[in-house]
Formats: C-alpha cells, sequence, structure tokens
C-alpha cells in the first residue's frame, strides 16, 4: 500500500515537471520570436536599403516602426490580456507573427513594409508582456526566477539565430528570406500555445475558482500546496478597483507600476541595446575594416549574450536579484568606461593591436554583465512587483516604457557619437550605469523565494518599496 502511494506521488511530482517545462518551453517560444525580430533588422537592412532605394530617414523608419508597434502592443494588450486572458492573448500574438513576417517577405513596396513591421512590433509587443507574466503566474515561488530567465534565455537565443541566419543568407543578398524565415517559428507557438492551460491567477479573477484549482492542482507536488495558493489568491483578490482605477485611487498601487517603469527605463538605459544594434560599427572604430570581420564579431556577441544567462538562470533564485543586479550595473559602467576608454585612444591615434583586443574583450564584457544581470531580472522583478487586481495594467506600463526608451535609445545613439565622439557617448552610459547601482540599492526590493501574494501584502501595507520582498 506505502508503495502505491509513493509511486503515485513520484508520478504526480513527474507529471508536474513534465507540464512546466512545456509550459516555459512554449511561453519561451514567445521570447525567441521576441529576439528574432530584435536581431534580424540590422542584417537585412543594407539589403532592403539598396532594393527601395532608401533615405536615412526611411532606413530610420524601417528600423524603428516594429518598436513603435511593439510600444503599441505592450499598451493595447494590458486590456486584452485582462478580458481574454493570457493564453488567448498568446495566440493573437502569434497570429501576428505569421501574418508580420509573410507581410514584410512579400512587401511589393515600402509602404507595405512599414505596416508589416508595425505589426510585427505589435505581436513583439504581446509577446514581451504577456509571456512573463504568464510564467510568472504558473510558477511556484522557489523557481519562479528561473522560469524566467529561461523565457530571456530564449529571447537571446533568438538575437543569436537572427545574426547566423543573417549571415547565412547574406551571401546571396536574400532580405526576403531573413524576413520570412521567422514565419516558421511563429507557426510552431500558435501550435504550442494551444496546449497550454490558463493562467490560475487570471482565471481566479475571472471568477472561474474551479478550473484555477485544477490547474493549480496540476502543476503543484500536493493538493494541500495548491489549495494554499489558491487561498492566498483569493485573499488578494479581495480589493475591489482595478488597473486604471486602482491607480488613480491607491498611492500603493502607483509606487509598483513606477517602480516597473523605472526599472524598464533602467534596463534600456543600460546601453546593451547600442551595442546589440551597432557592434559592427563599434568594431569598425576599433579597427576591424572588413565585413566578414565585423560579422563573426556580432555572431559571438550574441553567442555571448545567450551564455551569460545562463549564469542568472543558476543564480537569480539562490543569490537573490538585488546582488546580481548590483555586480550587472558595476560591470556595465566598468566595461562601457574602459570601451571608451580604447576608442578614445584609437580615435587619437594609438593603432596597437592590443588597444582593438582591449575594445572587443570590453564590449563582450558589458554584454555579459548586462546578460547575466538586467537582462533576466527587470522582467522577473517587473512581473513579481504589481498588485493582481492591477497587475495587467502594471505590467503593460512598465513593457510599454521599456519600448519607449528602447526607440530613444536607438534613435539618438548616431547623434550623440556626432555631438560627442564615441569615447564620450559610452562614458554617458557609465555615468547612468553607476547611478543605476545607487538606486538599486536605495528602492529595488529582494523577491527571491517569497510568494506573489506576499509581495503584494508588504506593498499594499506601505512598507518601503525595497522592503516589500522582506
Ligand atoms: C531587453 C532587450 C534586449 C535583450 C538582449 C532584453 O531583456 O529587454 O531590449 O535586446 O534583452 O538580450
Amino acid at each position: 500500500m506505502e508503495d502505491l502511494l509513493r509511486n503515485e506521488e513520484e508520478k504526480r511530482v513527474k507529471k508536474a515537471k513534465l507540464m512546466k517545462i512545456f509550459i516555459s518551453f512554449s511561453a519561451g517560444m514567445a521570447g525567441l520570436l521576441f529576439g528574432l525580430d530584435i536581431g534580424v533588422i540590422s542584417g537585412a537592412l543594407p539589403f532592403i536599403t539598396s532594393h527601395f532605394e532608401l533615405t536615412s530617414r526611411l532606413q530610420e523608419w524601417v528600423v524603428s516602426t516594429m518598436m513603435l508597434g511593439a510600444a503599441l502592443g505592450a499598451i493595447s494588450t494590458g486590456w486584452i490580456s485582462f478580458k481574454l486572458g493570457r493564453k488567448k492573448s498568446l495566440m493573437a500574438g502569434a497570429a501576428l507573427f505569421i501574418i508580420g513576417s509573410i507581410g514584410c517577405a512579400c512587401a511589393l513596396n515600402i509602404a507595405t513594409l512599414l505596416v508589416s513591421r508595425v505589426m510585427l512590433g505589435f505581436a513583439v509587443g504581446i509577446a514581451s508582456y504577456v509571456a512573463p507574466l504568464y510564467l510568472s503566474e504558473m510558477s511556484e515561488k522557489e523557481d519562479r526566477g528561473k522560469l524566467i530567465s529561461m523565457y530571456q534565455m530564449m529571447v537571446t537565443l533568438g538575437i543569436l539565430l537572427a545574426f547566423i541566419s543573417d549571415t547565412l543568407f547574406s551571401y546571396g543578398g536574400h532580405w526576403r528570406m531573413m524576413l520570412g524565415v521567422i514565419s516558421i517559428p511563429a507557426i510552431f507557438l500558435m501550435v504550442f500555445v494551444f496546449g497550454l492551460p490558463d493562467s490560475p491567477r487570471w482565471l481566479a479573477s475571472k471568477g472561474h475558482f474551479e478550473k484555477a484549482k485544477d490547474i493549480l492542482r496540476m502543476l503543484n507536488t500536493t493538493d494541500a500546496k495548491a489549495d494554499g495558493e489558491l487561498n492566498e489568491i483569493k485573499e488578494s483578490l479581495k480589493v475591489k478597483q482595478e488597473g486604471w482605477g486602482l491607480f488613480k485611487a491607491n498611492k500603493n498601487v502607483r509606487r509598483a507600476v513606477y517602480l516597473g517603469m523605472l526599472l524598464q527605463a533602467m534596463q534600456q538605459f543600460t546601453g546593451m541595446n547600442v551595442i546589440l544594434y551597432y557592434a559592427p560599427q563599434i568594431f569598425k572604430h576599433a579597427g576591424f575594416a572588413n565585413t566578414e570581420q565585423q560579422m563573426l564579431a556580432t555572431v559571438i556577441c550574441g553567442l555571448v549574450n545567450s551564455l551569460a544567462t545562463l549564469i542568472a538562470m543558476k543564480t537569480v533564485d539562490k543569490q537573490g536579484r538585488k546582488p546580481i543586479l548590483k555586480i550587472g550595473f558595476a560591470g556595465i559602467a566598468t566595461g562601457t568606461f574602459l570601451l571608451g576608454v580604447c576608442l578614445y585612444m584609437i580615435n587619437a591615434g594609438f593603432s596597437a593591436i592590443w588597444i582593438s583586443i582591449a575594445a572587443v574583450i570590453m564590449t563582450l564584457f558589458t554584454i555579459t554583465s548586462f546578460a547575466m544581470s538586467a537582462g533576466p531580472v527587470v522582467w522577473i522583478l517587473c512581473s513579481e512587483i504589481q498588485p493582481l487586481k492591477s497587475r495587467d495594467f502594471g505590467v503593460a506600463c512598465s513593457t510599454t516604457t521599456n519600448w519607449i526608451v528602447n526607440m530613444i535609445i536607438g534613435a539618438t545613439f548616431l547623434t550623440l557619437i556626432s555631438n560627442f565622439g564615441i569615447a564620450v557617448t559610452f562614458w554617458i552610459y557609465t555615468a547612468l550605469n553607476i547611478l543605476f547601482v545607487i538606486l538599486t540599492i536605495l528602492l529595488i526590493p529582494e523577491t527571491k523565494g517569497v510568494s506573489l501574494e506576499n509581495i503584494e501584502k508588504n506593498l499594499m501595507d506601505g512598507k518601503p518599496l525595497k522592503d516589500i520582498g522582506v
């Protein structure tokens, strides 16, 4: 009899584990598409430019229409995902990914290309908003960080794959293939999302307690644990108003929303995307003149970005969010400072090879510092700190901030370089990252191992932001 019980228990643990792998993989596919769409354009742009004979203004539009679409997607998905749920929103995102990539690949004129890029951006906005939120709601508190880091891992893999596929297609100048090939993983995303259960927290917020209980029981290793979680969820649902109403009425909700927006602005103002978008130019400044060397260096950047995310996956639930965030910002500050020094020396006429090598090492060091910290940790924190009743609204605000600042960063980098020079431009990022270390110490909470409901209780009790995870 005891053996039978143990067997049943083992089976259940195994089933819960398998389900979680499926969930993190499927939601991770949304991250992969997010990454593919961020990464693909740098390699395709030169070919698109010569095909449509684009001015530099139109080139900027080709790049930034996606971010514009993403900001629009993130802000409107708050409402869609609140009404329809996480699963249906992800399906809508997958459908737009398919239509958008096919539209880009088949564009006969620049207007169609721009419209398709906005559509694709909208899909990226949905994915970057819903997937981390869904994952945070589907995981147990002990491995929430790992699950969302896994999502970030898929984002970085997407960027890397896009760099590799761009390099391969670039030999024949096949920009339509570069953009169109993304529809294949988008179809997979659609299929996988079909099999996903809806979030128990969202179901409960809509009054479907029985369904929520079934899913919690499927995800947890014991019924008692699942029922305990459902009770905590019910408790946090007792607050009446929702979203915008709650934001206006409640100071604590406003604090959480502003904190999420600050976190995403910090992530983008690290300057990481400048390095990713303009890696070939940086390597050109560092003295690597030929295009193949620059392409190779870009692929290496993508690879280091993915590998360093593994460090976060290992540490985020053990050492915690705050220490790695501090180390990460300090690392980026050091990396961008020394990269600036190298580029300054090269511009001043020093041509020793070790300076160019040092510049490459510093670029990779900066990427590593970001990927092991702010990359995943900001997405984790943003999905953890919002109270349930206004979670959609709060996460929509923070994700939209991510895309708006992303757009600002991309659009100002070349102007900053031409006004101040490349070295000073990187030192501006150094100063910002030093500021972020201080802000992390003063404002950012440690949330490792704390249930979402407890974080919410501390926030609503008016505890200082940095203590809401205690
Ligand atoms: C950021 C993206 C960035 C990516 C790089 C994400 O966390 O939000 O803007 O391109 O990391 O890996």
